[in-house]
């Protein structure tokens, strides 16, 4: 008996000690709810089998729930990617960064992230900015632990891309009166997209001029604002350049893409008037689109925060809130992630060394040995000295290795003089040296690309290889935001915040640190299929547009592709455009171009903002902005001279009973005295959008209703006390 209540005792005990012990480590499992799904989702993609040639991504999970499908490496094909390609050709042309996934693939657990529904869906944070404090002061620590820039006391922006904030720091630093048009220039060999990005949206504030040694001792240059683009390391050639003019009235925009220990010795910790950096060759995400700029000055970073605001109304919150995710992980691994880079890119080099030396039909550039402050230690660039074995960086018995993204290669024989058709002849994809403004004598190799860039990497090697065995061709190879467009103004859509708090489970995405971190998709796109064909979808189902035999172009937000479609349109169409609306207003009159001259348009372009699509299941269809010539619906209409304006239409999900359920109320002020109805409403604390910024008249204004429950509240609850006939809402029925 006693010896029965004894055991019955012990398994009690024992039974709450395991669940007590089971509950401490797996206790919070336990409690996931809304999580499970996506979880399940993402574990399940990346134990998808591909060979090793590909890898499997969420995109086509999500979009159909089907199952996880494998996208191939370049040669490679078949269901699971195990048949190469025969004779396909080594693309060694794209910059884009792989070579990096290994090293995410490794860190699957710290990398991960949880991306809700409801997670950050306003246009800002709650400190109006568009920039996330905790990214910023985290991109302040890398740059502090690498010690690559000094970043105290200085300005950042962020942008999609250093793409996006090169060309506005060529906006910015040019004068803002245009009567003196800004000189460009970059010394040869330069990064070809600083001048086809000049060159597009040359103004006449700006004009690519060339080559920046070509202007060294001109008298002009001294007359005239230069802008000088310094991009060091230098794409392709790797050097740490150093700015070739100097003076008053020359200005220069520093890209350190590569400024990081696993691509060049770290000298001295960059500390210029406008450095650029980017996500995509620190971490190798270039998918993700974030670049940042440390900026000296005051009136250069509100400049350049106008650009970005006009161009592209803020940056991705899901790319910052990643961006923050993975700029920890490498915080917290120490040296981890540049050791890593630096392995694979020294063991890419020291193949492609031994290659090219064994021939004196192709050279690469010399780099003087420069003392590294991040490995404490001298390293030099040069193509005679590359084979420190391939132990740690830091533990390298020979600190003369080299480690560069790009080779810079020469055709030495005197009638080589296309070294890229020597190449491709050899199946060898490279990049033409004139598109780096040099002679077509040099190439560029890309050794960066991926596990994708292994295998062509690898191909790129074997067919130098092959070159030189047979004797064919070698013998030899923050921001201080104007309220006017905050506030009550804007139109961030908070109001479907409570949707996605209730499909929690069905909206939240786990990120792994792995997911699509190239620039493009395996069909070389910019944009996803699945996504495409899911947009498709949403307007068939919403009958809000045609989109059968049409093309769809994506940008960051709307407000991007309205510029874009200026830039478009007014390119190829000589007549008057159509219509437009406040932000293109200012949108064109800020990259306004030689030919843009506002031509009429003869079909129109409709635009649909991803950020301001209500769901169907609220009742409430998409509120879309049609740009149509002439096409004049509103009651307050636009000012004379203006030549179009806005329709915001709203519709029922019964599409035969055409109801307005408009995102904006378009207010007028009816008093014959109250002429400036924006300064009527600031008196009684609501904060709307003037008409005139609209191109109409101050008799009207903009109030937002998209914006939280709080906020609408707030606008209803202060205007209560106004005389009822002080403001007119305009109904929704005024503007059909
Ligand atoms: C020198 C240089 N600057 C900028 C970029 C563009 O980087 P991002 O992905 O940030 O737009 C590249 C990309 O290859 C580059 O080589």
């Amino acid at each position: 008996m006693v010896s029965s209540k004894y055991l019955a005792c012990l398994v009690f005990s024992v039974t709450l000690n395991l669940l007590f012990i089971v509950n401490i480590y797996v206790g919070d499992q336990w409690k996931l709810s809304w999580t499970t799904r996506a979880a399940l989702e993402a574990e399940r993609v990346a134990a998808t089998y591909c060979s090793g040639h590909g890898r499997a991504y969420l995109d086509g999970l999500v979009a159909d729930g089907n199952q996880p499908v494998c996208s191939c490496n370049t040669c490679f094909t078949g269901p699971d990617c195990s048949r190469f390609i025969p004779r396909c050709a080594a693309d060694a042309d794209s910059g884009n960064p792989l070579f990096l996934e290994p090293f995410w693939m490794q860190h699957l657990a710290s990398s991960a992230l949880v991306v809700p529904g409801w997670h950050q869906m306003g246009y800002t944070y709650d400190d109006r900015t568009y920039v996330s404090k905790e990214l910023e002061k985290l991109v302040r620590r890398v740059h502090s632990t690498v010690g690559n820039a000094v970043t105290e006391n200085r300005f950042i922006i962020f942008g999609a891309g250093s793409t996006q904030i090169l060309n506005a720091a060529v906006f910015a630093l040019s004068a803002e009166n245009t009567s003196s048009t800004a000189r460009v220039v970059s010394s040869v060999p330069y990064y070809p997209v600083d001048q086809e990005q000049t060159e597009y949206f040359s103004s006449t504030k700006f004009k690519f001029e060339g080559d920046a040694y070509t202007w060294r001792n001109r008298s002009d240059a001294s007359s005239t604002n230069m802008i000088e683009f310094i991009t060091s390391p230098n794409n392709p050639d790797g050097q740490l350049k150093e700015a070739i003019l100097h003076g008053p009235n020359v200005k220069t925009i520093y890209d350190r893409a590569y400024y990081w220990p696993h691509f060049t010795p770290i000298p001295a910790p960059a500390d210029e008037d406008v450095t650029v950096f980017t996500l995509s060759k620190l971490t190798g995400h270039a998918g993700t689109r974030l670049g940042w700029a440390v900026i000296k000055d005051e009136t250069v970073f509100k400049r350049m925060m106008i650009h970005m605001r006009l161009n592209s109304m803020g940056i991705s919150k899901d790319a910052q809130l990643r961006a923050f995710r993975l700029l920890k992980t490498v915080l917290e691994e120490g040296t981890e992630i540049f050791d890593f880079a630096y392995r694979t890119m020294q063991s890419r080099w020291e193949r492609l060394v031994r290659t090219i030396s064994s021939s004196d039909r192709f050279s690469l550039p010399e780099n003087n040995p420069r003392y590294c402050t991040f490995y404490n230690k001298v390293r030099k660039l040069s193509p005679d000295i590359a084979f420190c074995s391939l132990k740690l960086v830091h533990e390298c018995p020979d600190p003369s290795f080299r480690s560069r993204a790009y080779a810079w290669l020469k055709c030495e024989r005197e009638e080589d003089k296309d070294c890229y058709a020597v190449l491709k002849a050899a199946n060898i994809i490279s990049r033409r040296g004139n598109l780096f403004g040099s002679e077509d004598r040099y190439v560029r190799l890309n050794s960066d690309t991926g596990t994708w860039g292994i295998n062509q990497f690898a191909a790129a090697i074997h067919a130098l290889q092959a070159l030189i065995a047979l004797g064919l061709y070698l013998d030899a190879f923050r921001m201080p935001m104007d309220d006017k467009f905050l506030q009550s103004a804007n139109g961030d859509p908070l109001f479907l915040d409570h949707f996605w708090m209730q499909h929690s489970a069905s909206s939240a995405l786990v990120v792994p640190g792995w997911h699509q971190i190239s620039y493009t998709y395996d069909d070389s796109t910019f944009i996803s299929k699945e996504l495409e064909k899911l947009i498709h979808k949403v307007h068939a189902t919403v009958g809000n547009a045609v989109t059968e035999k049409r093309f769809i172009v994506f940008g960051a937000g709307s407000t991007q592709l309205l510029s874009a479609a200026v830039f478009a349109l007014s390119l190829e169409n000589p007549r008057r455009i159509a219509s437009l609306f406040r932000k293109t207003i200012l949108n064109t009159a800020l990259f306004t171009t030689k030919s843009d001259n506002f031509p009429q348009m003869s079909h129109s372009v409709v635009l649909v903002s991803y950020t301001d699509v209500p769901i169907l299941r609220v009742g409430v269809v998409a509120t879309y902005i049609v740009i149509r010539h002439r096409y004049n619906l509103s009651i307050c209409p636009p000012s004379e001279g203006a030549i179009g304006f806005i329709l915001y239409i709203s519709k029922m999900l019964d599409l035969n009973n055409l109801m307005v359920m408009a995102a904006y109320a378009w207010l007028k002020c009816e008093r014959e005295e109250d002429k400036d109805c924006y300064a009527v409403l600031k008196a009684a604390n609501i904060i709307g959008c003037r008409g005139k910024l609209i191109g109409a008249e101050n008799r009207c204004v903009r109030l937002s209703l998209i914006r939280t429950e709080d906020d609408f509240d707030m606008n209803v609850h202060i205007s209560l006390p106004l005389p009822f006939e002080h403001v007119t809402s305009i109904a929704s029925e005024n503007f059909i």
